[in-house]
């Protein structure tokens, strides 16, 4: 590993760090929410689980990753790294004694600058993944600017659904190049993504209906990527590339079963429904996405080298299983096996952090 970060990767690390302390408070505001008696910290943390992980957490990673990417085609592109900083800061700014229109109106200039970076990238390469992704960045844009108007976080949930799903779905499609893809399965593709932006855009006016709707749309593309996507094939072969379908393939089928949870319950606004709504697609289908592909988007953001070892099934493992009790207790009201299966999902993300590091430093 090259120990020695280059001046052009130093301003990543900061950013960088601030996208984990949003990850760690965020779990630790999740134990909290699901009733587990620990300190508070902060009389507010409890209520900021949902933006550290999304704005916070995933917005300042999703933004750091295509502002080094963007960086790396011109010098004058090094502004894009003012995305990552603004939602990095909108993370400090949520424990500052300031008023809350500060850390969301960050976040959402933050948001601003990824739909900026995406129409860059869209006008040197236009291309179908490009433009979900593209759409992803509006959708997080949206959500953030409901919750600067002071909307219940509930309000801008499923637009930062929305943003996540369509980010990694997009992605998966740029890793994914080899894929060839008919005419039919991207206008089926787009239905789905049809499907889900029209339901986020009734949500405004009719949340219940919207959300259903939306439930539709992410069912559907939970059922096109298992349908379409390579992991089905790679899933035979050895080593990293298996263990990334194994990833994919859960990932994309927790996906679809969020989706009909969100289709059956509609507008929930908190309690056992709502977490089984919201982490079948948050836990199930995005983390298990983030631990396949870290071990090949962390080195081309940090410039470090991640050697896999088999030892990643262990994570991956315990998420799943984990989240399959914290699922069952949600749905039969078991509130102790929700409480553990929670607690569990936390601690599979904490081991799969553990396993990145000691990965990279034994090169
Ligand atoms: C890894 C372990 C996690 C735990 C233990 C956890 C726990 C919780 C709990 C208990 C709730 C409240 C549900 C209710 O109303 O009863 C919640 C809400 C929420 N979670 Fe998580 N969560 C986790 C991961 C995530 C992840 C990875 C994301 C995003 C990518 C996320 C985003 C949210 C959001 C947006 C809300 C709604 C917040 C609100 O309405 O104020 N969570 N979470």
């Amino acid at each position: 590993m090259n120990r020695t970060p280059s001046p052009s990767r130093l301003p990543r690390l900061p950013l960088m760090a601030l996208a984990l302390l949003a990850l760690l408070l965020g779990l630790w505001a999740g134990l909290l929410r699901l009733g587990w008696h620990i300190p508070t910290l902060t009389p507010q943390l409890l209520l900021l689980h949902g933006p550290l992980m999304v704005a916070g957490f995933l917005g300042t990673m999703i933004s750091l990753e295509r502002a080094v990417a963007l960086s790396q085609t011109g010098s004058r592109r090094r502004l894009a790294y003012l995305a990552p900083l603004l939602a990095g800061l909108g993370v400090v700014a949520l424990f500052l004694p300031v008023s809350p229109l500060i850390p969301r109106g960050l976040s959402t200039l933050g948001a601003l600058g990824l739909v900026l970076i995406f129409v860059i990238i869209y006008r040197l390469q236009p291309s179908l993944e490009h433009a979900i992704m593209s759409l992803g960045a509006c959708l997080w844009l949206v959500g953030n600017a409901l919750w600067l108007l002071g909307q219940p976080v509930f309000r801008a949930v499923p637009w930062w659904a929305g943003f996540l799903v369509l980010t990694i779905a997009g992605e998966r499609l740029e890793l994914a190049r080899v894929l060839v893809l008919k005419q039919s399965a991207r206008r089926l593709l787009l239905l789905s993504v049809g499907i889900l932006s029209a339901g986020l855009v009734i949500s405004l006016f009719a949340y219940d209906a919207g959300v259903r709707l939306c439930g539709l749309g992410l069912a559907a593309l939970g059922l096109w990527l298992l349908r379409y996507d390579l992991a089905r094939r790679t899933i035979r072969q050895k080593g990293l590339t298996r263990y990334i379908a194994a990833c994919l393939l859960p990932g994309y089928a927790w996906l679809l079963l969020g989706g009909l949870l969100w289709l059956a319950f509609g507008g929930v606004p908190a309690g056992p429904k709502y977490d089984a709504m919201l982490h079948t697609v948050f836990v199930g289908f995005v983390l298990s996405m983030i631990f396949g592909h870290a071990l090949i988007i962390i080195p081309a953001v940090m410039g470090v080298q991640l050697r896999y070892t088999p030892a990643f099934y262990i994570p991956l493992g315990l998420l799943h299983l984990s989240l399959l009790l914290r699922i069952m207790g949600d749905l039969f009201l078991w509130l102790p096996v929700r409480q553990w299966g929670g607690l569990l999902n936390e601690v599979a993300v904490l081991l799969f952090l553990g396993l990145v590091v000691f990965s990279a430093r034994r090169r």
